[in-house]
């Protein structure tokens, strides 16, 4: 039994506002290959595999651009969410229920709001489908938020010290990538800014074909490339990110993300990597070569 506390499993699903549901759904569907599963005017789930959703939609006619409402995180067991709970409450946080529509689509959870305002769902049991959505060109899974932040530090200690993720790497005293217990490099990536923000969302697509037929629709629709095929050092996955910020952040989709092996969970020591371009896209030609963020 390792003395460090459990953090969550893995990432399950955000919930997004959008000012148009109808648009949001089509370019889900076509740009990122989510399929639409129960909806109406209110609001969406839409799905890649077995999870009941991955995308959370909810209409906000309101709103000129998205809104980043919540993020939920897989728990592997119902001890791990009573201590999860014991540790939120015990370092000062309020426990709040679940989003009514997620009480009945697990069998236990709380949310608690982190250092920025977002709501953090901690589910248990999430209902599942038993058969994927039909193939098409869709990614495999959904595997982390990225988000930038002007509370670097409080949202650092939130989700190493108090929800038990654990440091896979860092560039500098700039970016932190954290990892749950699935072993992905990171299921949160958290930025130092100047203002909160979901900067994106990055789905594993299972291989580079998918990767450039999907980078190919953006093309073909004319949908901005915000960081062409870059080949990360952080997570040895090579991806494109596609943005239209009606719909979400920007999408980052992307093939060959890093899962720590069980031993090198435990024993992993997160590496400090420089601040350059090169380690964000070990193709790039020098440190001062910023191609790569047209
Ligand atoms: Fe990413």
């Amino acid at each position: 039994m390792r003395a460090t506390p459990r953090g969550p499993d893995g990432v399950a699903y955000v919930r997004l506002a959008v000012p148009n549901l109808a648009q949001t759904i089509e370019f889900l569907d076509f740009h990122v290959g989510l399929a639409l599963e129960e909806h109406d005017d209110t609001h969406a789930y839409l799905r890649v595999g077995l999870e009941h959703h991955s995308v959370e939609l909810v209409a906000a006619p309101e709103l000129e651009q998205f809104r980043y409402d919540a993020v939920g995180y897989h728990v592997a067991n119902a001890t791990d969410l009573a201590d999860l709970r014991e540790r939120v409450t015990a370092a000062g946080h309020e426990v709040h229920p679940l989003q009514d529509r997620m009480k009945s689509l697990c069998q236990d959870g709380f949310a608690v709001t982190d250092p920025n305002g977002t709501t953090v769902e901690l589910v248990l049991d999430m209902v599942e489908y038993a058969e994927t959505p039909w193939p098409d060109l869709r990614p495999e899974t959904l595997v982390h938020p990225f988000v930038v932040t002007d509370r670097y530090e409080e949202t650092l200690h939130f989700y190493l010290d108090v929800l038990g993720f654990r440091a896979s790497d860092y560039v500098e005293d700039f970016t932190a990538f954290l990892r749950c217990e699935d072993r992905y490099h990171h299921s949160l990536a958290v930025r130092r800014a100047d203002r909160y923000a979901l900067e994106h969302l990055c789905f594993i697509m299972g291989s580079m074909d998918g990767v450039m037929r999907r980078r190919a629709r953006a093309q073909y629709k004319q949908v901005a490339i915000l960081g062409d095929v870059v080949n990360h050092s952080a997570s040895t996955s090579i991806a494109f990110y596609l943005y239209d910020p009606k719909h979400g952040p920007r999408y980052e989709l992307c093939d060959g993300h890093r899962v720590l092996t069980p031993e090198e969970h435990e024993t992993h020591r997160p590496r400090r990597l420089k601040r350059d371009p090169r380690n964000i896209d070990v193709w790039r030609a020098a440190a001062d070569d910023r191609t790569w963020a047209h």
